[in-house]
């Protein structure tokens, strides 16, 4: 790839509102990795419509995202930040890898399990074959690395077989992507039952801070955590509503948790709430501001999609020539 450097690949879905575990548990580590990796950084709208969409919402909402990544500090003309719906290569490999997927690899995914359980009026086969358009986004621009949060694991792992179930047949074809999780902040919990993840799906919306909430929303939220009556704030599985509040601190100030147990030793929680409030405050609300600033520069915005849209349909054609050859595809005649 360019310069030598390793490859980067993510994305995250353009549907309902981000919420704070999507910003800690990947966008936050995008930007970490993002001088030291070649990185791509998809809204992944495909992967949307596997879910019922309002078609305008849906376009504005992808718009939003794209300009969050570059708000929340990803530099466009370093990373490539694209719509995974402008480069036809995902498509096309998704076809050719849901060929080399098993039904019962994909039956065992748990998030196909919840969404269609969610979603018992539409389970199309969309939904069933999501995690093989997700190994085709991360195979075609042979990554290196994938930032994901904790929850997203399985779809990785199964990435990393059909790749090497490809690679056997037909020679090394596709590069075995490694999964990176961050220390802290892979898996934020719901504020109201923290045994359960953060989800922009949430009904109850205590449950969640989303990236958008205002500063007197989110310190609210944060006042109305589920706690515990133990009455101590200490990191362990017994405590799992103050465990996630010490993890959103920690990821939001950098501090480590012996520091956090410490600095809180002889307080309650009314006054370590307020504390995680105004640190998830003093990240999102630089962000939002940035956001808003940028969402006025349409032809910035304009030239950065058309270019990256660009940059990606070129790598990703290498991979995808490469593959056709591989399978047999007859050559095109030019
Ligand atoms: P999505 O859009 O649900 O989530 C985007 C990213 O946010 C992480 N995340 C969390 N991390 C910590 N705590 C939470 N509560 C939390 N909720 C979400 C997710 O792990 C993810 O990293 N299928 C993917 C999108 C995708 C993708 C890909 C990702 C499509 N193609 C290729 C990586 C590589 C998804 O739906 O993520």
């Amino acid at each position: 790839m360019l310069n030598d450097k390793k490859v980067l690949f993510s994305g995250m879905q353009a549907t309902g509102n981000l919420t704070l575990g999507n910003y800690l548990g990947a966008l936050k580590n995008w930007i970490t990795l993002s001088d030291e990796y070649e990185c791509f950084y998809s809204v992944v709208d495909m992967h949307s419509i596997t879910v019922r969409q309002d078609p305008a919402t849906l376009r504005k909402r992808a718009r939003a995202l794209l300009t969050l990544y570059i708000a929340a500090g990803l530099d466009p003309k370093k990373n490539c930040i694209y719509y995974q719906s402008h480069v036809s290569g995902h498509a096309e490999l998704a076809w050719i890898l849901n060929c080399f997927t098993y039904m019962g690899e994909l039956s065992r995914m748990t998030q196909f399990k919840d969404k269609s359980a969610k979603h018992a009026d539409n389970i199309n086969a969309g939904l069933f074959t999501y995690p093989v358009l997700m190994a085709a986004d991360i195979l075609l621009y042979q990554a290196d690395v994938v930032p994901v949060g904790v929850d997203q694991m399985q779809h990785l792992e199964l990435t990393r077989d059909i790749a090497m179930r490809f690679n056997n047949i037909y020679g090394d074809v596709f590069t075995i992507p490694e999964p990176y999780i961050g220390k802290i902040g892979a898996k934020i919990m719901s504020l109201q039952e923290p045994t359960k993840k953060m989800s922009k799906s949430d009904e109850n919306p205590n449950a969640s801070i989303y990236l958008m909430d205002s500063p007197d929303v989110i310190l609210k939220k944060c006042k109305r955590a589920v706690t515990d009556s133990i009455g101590e704030i200490k990191y362990n599985e017994d405590q799992p509503g103050v465990k996630n509040l010490i993890d959103i601190y920690s990821s939001c100030t950098g501090k480590s948790v012996k520091e956090i147990e410490k600095e809180f030793e002889n307080e309650g929680y009314g006054v370590f709430k307020e504390a995680v409030g105004e640190a998830v405050v003093s990240v999102l609300e630089p962000l939002q501001k940035e956001a808003a600033r940028l969402e006025k520069d349409k032809a910035y915005l304009d030239g950065i999609i058309k270019e990256n849209a660009e940059k990606a349909t070129y790598f990703s054609n290498k991979t995808l020539r490469k593959v056709k050859r591989k399978i047999g595809y007859p050559d095109m005649i030019r």
